[in-house]
């Protein structure tokens, strides 16, 4: 017999059918909640709210366990590529060689932008936020490349002309910020390789690729990678929902990546920690200023809305950061101030209270800073590596049978009808 909840309302009883997912997950779904009762549910930010079923990423936020198609994120920061993650996310396995060479191909063949591009990049005022910037230009996209989604053929160009393309919009609005000559992709370099090199490669000092620097750039997109549905990932849902194209999804995504509370949290944690150098390392005033509830302050890079243990992520993250720092002899003083941030945090009761731990953003700033991206690129960055998880996340929820235009309902609290009074007569 099919598992039931049951809602008992104003002496009536609803039998609502429950599912149960891979790893034991339950929900109650309510769809047909409001064609028998006449009741929607309430559930703010979504919190307890699911909107799919999905194949993709399974996260147990009370074990701190993240896995990508089955895959602990563990073992795919430790062996795999990028690009193999990003096969895996789309396509729900890992590539065989042949199909890891197929898709290598098509990236590099997809990998520059029309030249035409360059002058929107150059028409931005200087001091405009390179997430901005991303959002618009992929959206600018579809412009260049009008082709529809018809074919399963032209959804796979339309998938890895982003993934190639992203990448190089990325490094090519540094260049320009910067005002200098644009580097293009090279056929010869890996998909990690060739942005670091479009990053940094200049014709007065050519870049010297370090194998610690590229290792510390494919686990930090690996780890990035997807997240099931956060809020930039329910924005490319939502957006796609409407069957609007998938540069206008995706474009979506980053713009709610952007926010301080999601992807933007790698850029403020900097800003905060370089805040809190400023104030002679003061960070138990910072810790103060987070657990007063008449101040909006939050500890950037800390808590989660599914973590309530350390952040799988964090963990690796931390690694990586100190193995580079090791690696290339940087000694950051911000790094030892999250340190010790991080422990008072840990022993203080609100925190503890609160499961508040170091989520994914607490270290990468610095590792970023250390692999040379300006603090105004990070989200930019965790934009790039979260690429293949929308992207997949947009062509599962095109295939879902379940599939339905996104909107949500509310609870009026408005005024009640009364009539429209003519200016005149108005105090
Ligand atoms: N510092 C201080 N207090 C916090 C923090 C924080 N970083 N995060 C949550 N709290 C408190 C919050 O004030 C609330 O307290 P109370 O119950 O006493 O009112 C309680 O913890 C629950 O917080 P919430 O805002 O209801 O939780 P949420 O699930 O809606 O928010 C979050 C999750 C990530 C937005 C939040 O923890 C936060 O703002 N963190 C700082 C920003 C950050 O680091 N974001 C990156 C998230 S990881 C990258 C990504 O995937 O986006």
């Amino acid at each position: 017999m099919n598992d039931v909840a049951e809602l008992r309302y104003n002496g009536k009883t609803y039998k609502l059918p429950v599912i149960a997912g891979s790893e034991g997950e339950k929900a109650i779904d309510i769809s047909r909640l409001r064609a028998e009762s006449g009741m929607i549910t309430m559930d703010y930010g979504f919190a307890n709210t699911g909107s799919c079923t999905s194949n993709i990423t399974f996260m147990d936020g009370e074990k701190g366990v993240l896995r990508y198609c089955g895959i602990p994120v563990e073992q795919l920061a430790e062996k795999a590529t990028f690009k193999e993650t990003a096969y895996l996310l789309i396509n729900g396995h890992l590539p065989n060689r042949r199909q890891l060479t197929d898709f290598s191909v098509l990236l590099n063949d997809h990998s520059l932008v029309h030249e035409d591009m360059k002058i929107f990049y150059q028409n931005f005022p200087r001091a405009s936020h390179p997430m901005g910037i991303l959002s618009a230009m992929v959206n600018a996209l579809r412009s260049f490349y009008p082709a529809l989604h018809e074919s399963e053929e032209e959804i796979n160009i339309t998938v890895t002309r982003l993934l190639a393309k992203v990448r190089t919009m990325a490094a090519m609005s540094y260049k320009i910020s910067l005002g200098h000559t644009v580097v293009y992709p090279r056929p010869d370099l890996a998909y990690c390789e060739n942005f670091l090199n479009m990053m940094f490669d200049s014709p007065v000092r050519p870049y010297q690729l370090k194998p610690e620097v590229i290792k510390a750039l494919r686990v930090f997109w690996i780890l990035h990678a997807d997240h099931e549905q956060n809020c930039s990932t329910a924005a490319v849902r939502v957006v796609g929902s409407s069957r609007a194209n998938l540069y206008a999804a995706i474009s979506a995504g980053i713009a709610a990546l952007w926010g301080p509370l999601h992807g933007g949290a790698n850029q403020a944690v900097i800003e905060m920690l370089t805040q809190i150098q400023k104030n002679n390392g003061d960070f138990k005033s910072a810790i103060g200023r987070a657990k007063d509830r008449n101040d909006p302050f939050r500890l950037m890079g800390f808590g989660h809305r599914v973590y309530k243990t350390y952040d799988p992520r964090a963990k690796i993250m931390k690694k990586v950061c100190d193995d580079l720092l090791g690696a290339l002899s940087i000694q950051d003083p911000l790094l030892d101030l999250a340190v010790e941030l991080e422990e008072a945090a840990l022993k203080d009761p609100y925190f503890i209270d609160h499961n508040l731990y170091p989520n994914v953003d607490f270290y990468s700033g610095i590792v970023l800073r250390a692999i040379g991206i300006p603090t105004n690129m990070f989200t930019v960055m965790f934009a790039i590596g979260r690429l293949p998880g929308w992207i997949a996340q947009w062509k599962e929820s095109m295939d879902d049978p379940n599939w339905k235009i996104s909107r949500p309902r509310q609870v009026y609290i408005g005024e009640t009808l009364h009539d429209f009074v003519p200016i005149d007569d108005r105090e």
